[in-house]
Order: structure tokens, then C-alpha cells, then sequence
């Protein structure tokens, strides 16, 4: 696979990292991800939480069949958009980040994490939108440092892409829990107002720190995964979905604001419901339950035989896509022609624009 080569090792000083990275093949010189387990490459290994994927049979088709910590059978959607984008290695998590590997980007992202600070913490320890956000700004100030002044190190943040993907854990691992006090709070019309509220200032320290070409992803069907999906008839959770559409809804008017300002911001959503996936075509045949055997928690059971043929279905465990899925959406993200998927326009343009 293309992706997986590794980048040149470039340990002189300053001049020649840079010359390297523009004179690459990737489309923009780093990458920095936030998010949650759709996005994790492995910032839940070392903490004490129940939502890690770093056993197998996670990991199973990637390369040499290893758990990296991973919620999916393979590789994620933000993986393979990296690669479209031209990058010749993954985007090291924060975790793991080292020497000049942050000038190509950090992935922040964090299983279970959510926009709220409370949200999947009754799984253990998670690295909310917040803390992700802190951890960026440490890696800010040490490309300020490397880079010899604020002027450069600004200048080349703007260059770069920004990945933001949360908003489901505020839902499925805190509204929606059965002792929730935000449900005892807001209507789902106001969660949504309040998560975007709290989201947009986190995206405006982003855009502080120098972020101008963002991709905001809004939440998908969360009432069709195998976990809300009501076994016996087949149906998904209303509830879900309707408050999964609201929180979409206020996540587009919060990137229409920044399209809006004149300072070179280039923002776009990415609107994961639309689209027909149980188009025969597409060759998916198991929507409605998990591809790996799942512990009561809805994570796969360690050590359990997944299916094998896992190109057919849509679910890896009870809330994570397969690879075969991450790949689609992954292309219709970044150079995607279907209308509304990307809005306004889809990551090629972006960063060509
Ligand atoms: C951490 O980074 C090192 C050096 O880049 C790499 O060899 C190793 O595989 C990484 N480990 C994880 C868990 O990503
Ligand atoms: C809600 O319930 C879960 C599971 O019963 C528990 O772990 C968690 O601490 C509770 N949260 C609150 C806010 O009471
Ligand atoms: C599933 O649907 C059936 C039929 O509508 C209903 O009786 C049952 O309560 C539902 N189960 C759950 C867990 O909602
Ligand atoms: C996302 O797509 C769905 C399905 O086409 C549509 O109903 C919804 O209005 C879209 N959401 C936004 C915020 O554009
Ligand atoms: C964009 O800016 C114009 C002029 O300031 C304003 O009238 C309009 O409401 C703004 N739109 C959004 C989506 O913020
Ligand atoms: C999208 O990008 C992929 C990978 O670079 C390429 O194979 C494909 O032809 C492109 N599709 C469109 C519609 O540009």
C-alpha cells in the first residue's frame, strides 16, 4: 500500500525539514486531528479507561494484523484521507509524537471523548475536545520553538489541514445514558446549541493557534448502529437520529460563521448521512449487527473471531464502521462528488483553494 512507506528520516536543522515538506507529494505540509474513537490512533493505549481498542481481534486487517489501538478492523477514515492527501506515513497520536514528526501533524483524537468534559468518563479517562485542544497548543509552541519565531510558526499553521470529528459521545456516553443530567437539563434542541456554543469556542483557539483550512464532521446516524438498533424489529433510535440532525443542523451554521469572516478561513462540513450505503452496489450486506463477536459493553470481545467476510459488512463492533466503510467515506471526503456529502465543497478543493 502506498501509505505505508516510510517518510525520510530528516534529523539536520530547521531549513532542511522544511525543504522536505513542501518539496513532498502531500497537498498540505501537516495534518492535526481531533475527535473521538472514529479518529483514535492510539492516545487510549496507556490510560485507565474501558474504551481502547489496543486487542486483537481489533487491528486484524492492518498491517501485519496488529491492534494499534484502533476502533476498527483496519484503517480509519482519517487514515485513508491522509494518504489521499499524499502523506507517505500516518500521523503519529499525540501520545507518540517526536522530534520533527509534528510539523507533519498529531493526531489528538481520543475513544470515547466528547465536546463536554464529562462525556465517556464512566468508561475511565478520556481526552476531551478541551484537552485535545491544550495538547495542541503544546505542540504549537514547540514548532514556534523550532521554528525560530511566532511570524513562521503562524504562517506555517495556516498552510496545514485541520480534522475535527466529536460530537457522538456527548450523546451516546452522556445525554443519552440513563442518569444523565444533561437529558435532566436541555431539551435535545438546546444540547445541540449548547455543544456547538462550547465546540465553537474550542474551534476559535484553533483558528487563534492559526487554523484557516478546517473539515468540521458532523455526526452520523447514531441511532442505526448495531448498539441503539432495536434487535428485534430491525429499527433504528429515533431519538438518536432526531438529536444527531439537530446538533448537524448548528454545526453547519457554526462553519457557515467562520466561511463568513475575511481572514483566508476555508471551512467545510461533512454531512456522514447522506448517501445510500445499502446500495447493493456498494456490496455491504450486515447493517444491523457487529462484525466481531462484542463484549456487554458493545466493544469486540478480546480474543474473539470476527467475521470474514468483512468487506461485507458495515459494523465492525457495535458502534465502529469497518475499514471497507472508512474507505468509502474517506474518498467521498476528499474528492467526493455527491452533493451535500461535503458542503460547501469537499478536501481537495479545500486545500487547493
Ligand atoms: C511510536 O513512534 C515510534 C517512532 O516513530 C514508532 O516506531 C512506534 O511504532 C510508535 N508507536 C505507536 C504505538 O504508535
Ligand atoms: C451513571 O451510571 C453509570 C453506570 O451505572 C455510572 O458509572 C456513572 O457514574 C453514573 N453517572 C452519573 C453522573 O451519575
Ligand atoms: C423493539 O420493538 C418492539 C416492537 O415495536 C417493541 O415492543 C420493543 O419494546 C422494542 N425494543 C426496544 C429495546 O426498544
Ligand atoms: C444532512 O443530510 C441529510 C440527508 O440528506 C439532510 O436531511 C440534512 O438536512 C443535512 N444536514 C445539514 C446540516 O445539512
Ligand atoms: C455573513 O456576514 C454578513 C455581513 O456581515 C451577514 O449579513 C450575514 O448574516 C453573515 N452570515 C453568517 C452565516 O454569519
Ligand atoms: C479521487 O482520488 C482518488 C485517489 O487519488 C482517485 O483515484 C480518483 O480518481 C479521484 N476521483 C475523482 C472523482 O476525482
Amino acid at each position: 500500500m502506498v501509505c505505508m512507506k516510510t517518510w525520510l528520516v530528516v534529523t539536520t536543522h530547521v531549513v532542511s525539514v522544511i525543504v522536505v515538506l513542501v518539496n513532498g507529494k502531500s497537498q498540505v505540509p501537516g495534518l492535526y486531528i481531533f475527535g473521538d474513537s472514529l479518529a483514535d490512533n492510539g492516545n487510549n493505549n496507556n490510560l485507565p479507561t474501558n474504551a481502547k481498542a489496543n486487542y486483537t481481534p481489533y487491528g486484524i486487517d492492518f498491517p501485519n494484523r496488529n491492534p494499534t489501538g484502533r476502533f476498527t478492523n483496519g484503517l480509519t477514515s482519517i487514515d485513508i484521507m491522509a494518504c489521499h492527501l499524499g502523506f507517505k506515513d500516518f500521523i503519529p497520536p499525540f501520545a507518540n509524537t517526536s522530534g520533527y514528526d509534528i510539523f507533519k501533524g498529531v493526531n489528538y483524537a481520543s475513544g470515547a471523548a466528547g465536546i463536554r468534559f464529562e462525556s465517556g468518563r464512566q468508561l475511565g479517562s478520556v481526552i476531551s475536545l478541551g484537552e485535545q485542544i491544550r495538547n495542541h497548543k503544546i505542540i504549537v509552541s514547540r514548532i514556534t520553538e523550532r521554528l525560530g519565531s511566532y511570524e513562521r510558526s503562524l504562517e506555517y499553521l495556516r498552510r496545514c489541514l485541520y480534522y475535527v470529528n466529536i460530537g457522538s459521545n456527548d450523546y451516546i456516553n452522556n445525554y443519552f445514558l440513563p442518569n444523565s443530567s444533561t437529558s435532566a437539563t436541555y431539551t435535545p434542541q438546546q444540547y445541540a446549541q449548547v455543544l456547538v456554543r462550547q465546540l465553537s469556542l474550542y474551534v476559535k483557539d484553533l483558528h487563534d493557534a492559526g487554523a484557516r483550512k478546517v473539515v468540521m464532521v458532523g455526526l452520523g446516524a447514531i441511532g442505526c448502529i448495531p448498539r441503539f438498533i432495536n434487535t428485534t424489529t430491525g429499527s433504528c433510535d429515533n431519538d438518536l437520529n432526531a438529536a444527531a440532525f439537530l446538533f448537524n443542523e448548528n454545526l453547519k451554521g457554526l462553519v457557515d460563521r467562520f466561511n463568513n469572516k475575511s481572514d483566508g478561513s476555508k471551512f467545510t462540513f461533512v454531512n456522514s448521512t447522506v448517501g445510500d450505503l445499502t446500495d447493493p452496489s456498494l456490496g455491504f450486506m450486515v447493517f444491523t449487527s457487529s462484525c466481531c463477536p462484542t463484549r456487554a459493553d458493545g466493544q469486540c470481545a478480546e480474543g474473539g473471531v470476527p467475521c470474514s467476510n468483512r468487506n461485507r459488512y458495515f459494523f465492525w463492533d457495535e458502534f465502529h464502521p469497518t475499514q471497507a466503510v472508512n474507505t468509502l467515506t474517506a474518498l467521498q471526503t476528499y474528492n467526493g462528488t455527491t452533493p451535500g456529502f461535503t458542503d460547501p465543497v469537499n478536501i481537495q478543493t479545500l486545500v487547493h483553494s
